[in-house]
C-alpha cells in the first residue's frame, strides 16, 4: 500500500514549495534519482519494464504514450502502486499539431503571426492534454542559416528577433494563462544552444561557435524563452566548441542560471548523456553522468546513466546530494505547478473532439497566412475562374495528404488533410475541366514515363498547376541534404510542361528553402506553401483563386546556389564588400585578366553575392508601396524611445495583409555589427488602395548588442533605420544616440 502523504498536504494550507519539501524529505535515493529518469513509452503497452520501474520509484517522466487508457494506468500506477505516488509527466513532440496539423513551424514563422502562431499552440495543447500529454518538447528556437540541416524545418528561421518574438508566442499558447489548466501543457525551448551552426547542415556535427555569435544571435530566443516563462529546457546533442551542451557548465550553469536565473528545468536531449562518451567527452556512463549532473541536466531522457551511477557519485562524494535535492526540486515543482498532485486522470469528455471544425480553420488561417508568393508573372495569379475553363494539374505532392503534413508528425493522420487537388476541385466552378496526372510517383522519383501524358494534358489545358517539392522525409531531424534543389525529375518535368508555353503556377511544398534558379524562368508563378498541415489544400486553393490574397514573408533566406550557404539577410558589411558596381560574373571575366582586375570584393565568381529571395520577402496580389519615412526626433539619449514611421500604401485592387518590418543598422559599433537587424514588425490589413501610417517604437534597450568584453550595452552613435516589406528595403532614414 503506497504512503499516499500526498493526500495528506491539504493544498490551501500550504505552498507548492512546502509541498515539495515535504515531499523531498520523505524520499529515498532511489525515488530522487528515478524523478531525474524518463522512460520512453510502448506504443499503448504496458510492458512489465515500465510498470516495475513505476512501482519502484525509478520513474519520472514517461515520453511517447498518447493512448489515453494507458497514460492513466500509469499514472494510476505511479499513484497508487509506488511508495510516494508521485504522479508522471507525459511527454511527447508536438512540434506544429497533434492531430490537428498546422504548417511546419518554419511556414508558422512565415505567417510573421504572433497570434497565428499562439493560437497552433493553444490547439495542439488541447489537442495533446486530451491524450494525457502534459509536457511538450517545443517550442524548437535554435537559430539557423543553413538550408541544408534538415531541422530547419522545424525552426522558426534565421533570425534572432523574429525567432524571439514567436518562440514566446509558442510558449504562452501551449502553456496559457496557468499551467494547471486543462487545457495547458508544459514548454520546452530546445536545443540549447547552437544546435542550428552543425557544420555543413550535417545533423549532430561539431558546432564551433565564438561567444560573440552565441550572445547576439544564437542566444536571444533562449533568453527570450526565460522570459517568457518556458518551464523546462531541453540540451543539445551537439559539441559546442569542444563541449557536448549535455556537459557544459557554462551553458547551463553560468548563462542559464546564473546570468538568467533560469528557474525551470533541464531534460537531456535522447540518450545525449550517455553520447558524452561517444563524444570521446568522457570514458563511460559513470564519468557522463558525473559531467551532466555538474552541468545541471535535471532529467536524463531514456538513457540510464543517472539511475545507474548516480548513487556511486554520491557514495564516492563525486556528486552532492544538495545537487539532487535541487534537481527534484524543480521537477517536482513542475509537477505541483501542473496541478498533478491534486488530479491528474484525464477524461477525453473533458475536451473538445480531435480534428473538430473550430481547430480546421485556425489550420486554415495559419497555413493562408504562411504561403510565400515569390513570383507572379504578368500577375497570372490569381486565376480568373470565370475564364479559364481547363486547368492541369501535376506532381506526385498535389493529391498527398501524408506529405503536406510535413517532419515531426507523431500523432497526425493523413486521413484528415485535405489536399490541394480535392480543395481545387471543391472550390473551382463546377463547369471548370481540372484534370490531374500524378506524373511522378514521389518527390524523388525519376522515372519519366508518365511525362508524355502529362505534357498532352498541358497542351489541351489553358493552365497548369504543378505541385511538387520535397516529400516529408527530406527535412527534419537527421535529414540533411547537400543539394537542395527540387528533387528527382521534378525541374525536368517543369522543362517539358515548359517547352507547352502554357501558363505554370508552381505550388512548393517542402521544408526548407530550396534552390530554384534552374526553373525559375520556366514559370509564372511560385507559391511557397512549406508543409502546410492537414488543411493546407484548402489554404492553398483560396490563394490561387484569389478569395484570400497571400500574405506571408520569409523567415529565411534563399540562396541561389547551395554553394552561398551560410546566406543571410544580416550579414556583416567585411572590409571589402560586394557591389552591383563592381560584381563580374565569371562568365564575363576577360581572358588572362590580371589578378587585381576583378573588383577584389567578397563576392563568388560563378554566383552573384545576393540571394534569389531574401530575408522578410514575400509579393501579394497588386502592389505596396513605402513612403515617407521619418523619425520623431533625430537625436536620443540612451534609455529614451525613438518613434519612426512611414505610410504604406496597397496600390492594389485586392484587399491585402502586409508584414511591415522595421531594420536598424548600427553603423558604427565596438564590434561589428550586421548591415541590417529586424527590429520590428507589424501585420496590417490594407483595403484597395488604401493608406495607413505606420509606427514602430525602439527603445534604445533594443539597439544593445554584446560588445568585445561580452557587456551588454547600447552605444551612442548614428543608426540607419529602413521600412519596407522585405529586408533588401531601401526606404531609410538615421537618428543618433548621444
Ligand atoms: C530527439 C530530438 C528532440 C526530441 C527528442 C524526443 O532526438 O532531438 O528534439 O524532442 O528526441 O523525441
Amino acid at each position: 500500500m503506497s504512503v499516499t502523504t500526498i493526500e495528506n498536504h491539504n493544498k490551501s494550507s500550504l505552498t507548492s514549495a512546502q509541498r515539495v519539501e515535504s515531499l523531498i524529505i520523505k524520499m529515498q535515493l532511489h525515488e530522487k534519482i528515478g524523478q531525474m529518469s524518463q522512460f520512453s513509452g510502448h506504443n499503448g503497452h504496458l510492458t512489465d519494464h515500465l510498470v516495475e520501474n513505476i512501482r519502484a520509484g525509478n520513474v519520472g517522466s514517461v515520453l511517447n504514450e498518447v493512448k489515453l487508457e494507458t497514460v492513466n494506468e500509469l499514472q494510476r500506477i505511479a499513484i497508487e502502486e509506488s511508495r510516494l505516488g508521485i504522479p508522471l509527466l507525459i511527454g511527447r513532440d508536438v512540434i506544429h499539431g497533434f492531430k490537428t496539423i498546422f504548417p511546419i513551424p518554419l511556414g508558422q514563422a512565415a505567417t510573421w503571426s504572433e497570434e497565428c502562431v499562439r493560437e497552433a499552440a493553444h490547439i495542439s495543447a488541447i489537442e495533446a492534454a486530451s491524450s494525457g500529454v502534459n509536457w511538450t518538447f517545443a517550442p524548437m528556437i535554435d537559430i539557423t542559416r543553413d538550408p541544408r540541416w534538415g531541422r530547419i524545418a522545424e525552426s522558426l528561421g534565421e533570425d534572432p528577433f523574429l525567432c524571439s518574438q514567436l518562440g514566446a508566442s509558442m510558449i504562452t499558447g501551449f502553456q496559457g494563462e496557468s499551467l494547471d489548466n486543462n487545457y495547458s501543457i508544459a514548454s520546452c525551448a530546445k536545443h540549447f544552444a547552437g544546435y542550428g551552426a552543425s557544420e555543413s547542415g550535417r545533423d549532430y556535427n561539431t558546432v564551433n561557435l565564438s561567444e560573440h555569435d552565441l550572445r547576439n544571435v544564437f542566444m536571444p530566443p533562449f533568453k527570450m524563452a526565460v522570459k517568457a516563462g518556458a518551464a523546462t529546457f531541453m540540451s543539445a546533442f551537439s559539441d559546442l566548441n569542444g563541449v557536448p551542451a549535455t556537459g557544459n557548465q557554462w551553458l547551463m550553469k553560468t548563462v542559464l542560471r546564473e546570468e538568467w536565473n533560469f528557474q525551470g528545468f533541464v531534460v537531456s536531449d535522447w540518450d545525449s548523456i550517455h553520447q558524452l562518451s561517444v563524444h570521446g567527452f568522457t570514458e563511460n556512463d559513470c564519468e557522463a553522468a558525473y559531467e551532466a549532473c555538474h552541468a545541471g541536466i535535471d532529467m536524463e531522457m531514456v538513457s540510464t546513466t543517472y539511475l545507474d551511477n548516480l548513487p556511486n557519485l554520491l557514495e564516492h562524494e563525486r556528486v552532492d546530494i544538495e545537487q539532487i535535492n535541487d534537481s527534484v526540486r524543480k521537477i517536482l515543482t513542475l509537477k505541483f505547478e501542473l496541478g498533478l498532485f491534486d488530479s491528474v486522470y484525464v477524461d477525453s469528455n473533458d475536451y473538445p473532439p480531435l480534428v473538430n471544425q473550430k481547430h480546421r480553420d485556425v489550420a486554415k488561417l495559419v497555413a493562408t497566412k504562411s504561403c510565400v508568393l515569390l513570383k507572379n508573372e504578368n500577375d497570372c495569379l490569381p486565376i480568373d475562374q470565370h475564364k479559364v475553363k481547363s486547368i492541369a494539374v501535376l506532381g506526385p505532392l498535389a493529391d498527398d495528404g501524408y506529405e503536406q503534413l510535413g517532419t515531426w508528425i507523431f500523432d497526425g493522420e493523413e486521413q484528415h488533410s485535405v489536399t490541394c487537388l480535392s480543395a481545387l476541385r471543391e472550390s473551382l466552378n463546377k463547369d471548370v475541366e481540372v484534370e490531374f496526372i500524378k506524373t511522378l510517383e514521389t518527390s524523388r522519383s525519376v522515372e519519366q514515363d508518365q511525362f508524355d501524358a502529362a505534357v498532352k494534358l498541358a497542351q489541351r489545358s489553358e493552365l497548369v498547376i504543378m505541385v511538387l517539392g520535397e516529400e516529408s522525409i527530406l527535412s527534419g531531424e537527421a535529414h540533411c541534404r547537400t543539394q537542395i534543389n527540387l528533387p528527382g525529375a521534378q525541374e525536368n518535368l517543369i522543362n517539358e510542361i515548359s517547352k507547352t508555353g502554357k501558363p505554370i503556377i508552381l505550388v512548393i511544398l517542402a521544408g526548407r528553402p530550396l534552390t530554384l534558379g534552374a526553373i525559375i524562368n520556366k514559370v509564372d508563378a511560385i507559391l511557397y506553401a512549406w508543409h502546410p498541415g492537414t488543411m493546407g489544400g484548402p489554404a492553398v486553393a483560396d490563394i490561387l483563386l484569389g478569395k484570400v490574397a497571400p500574405s506571408g514573408k520569409l523567415p529565411v533566406t534563399f540562396p541561389r546556389h547551395v554553394g552561398q550557404v551560410p546566406i543571410y539577410y544580416a550579414q556583416k558589411h567585411s572590409g571589402k564588400p560586394a557591389s552591383n558596381e563592381t560584381y563580374l560574373h565569371m562568365n564575363d571575366i576577360p581572358t588572362r585578366a590580371a589578378q587585381t582586375s576583378l573588383g577584389m570584393t567578397s563576392a563568388h565568381l560563378d554566383t552573384h553575392f545576393s540571394p534569389l529571395f531574401p530575408f522578410g520577402y514575400g509579393l501579394t496580389y497588386g502592389k505596396v508601396e513605402y513612403r515617407d519615412i521619418c523619425v520623431d526626433k533625430q537625436t536620443i539619449a540612451v534609455d529614451e524611445k525613438v518613434c519612426i514611421s512611414a505610410t504604406v500604401t496597397n496600390t492594389g485592387a485586392y484587399k491585402i495583409e502586409e508584414v511591415t518590418q522595421l531594420y536598424i543598422r548600427d553603423l558604427v559599433a565596438n564590434v561589428t555589427r550586421p548591415i541590417k537587424e529586424l527590429k520590428g514588425f507589424k501585420r496590417i490589413i490594407l483595403a484597395p488602395d488604401e493608406s495607413k501610417k505606420i509606427r514602430f517604437e525602439l527603445h534604445t534597450d533594443q539597439l544593445a548588442f554584446y560588445d568585445r568584453k561580452m557587456n551588454l550595452r547600447t552605444e551612442p552613435g548614428r543608426f540607419h533605420v529602413w521600412i519596407g516589406g522585405s529586408s533588401d528595403t531601401k526606404l531609410f532614414t538615421e537618428f543618433d544616440i548621444n
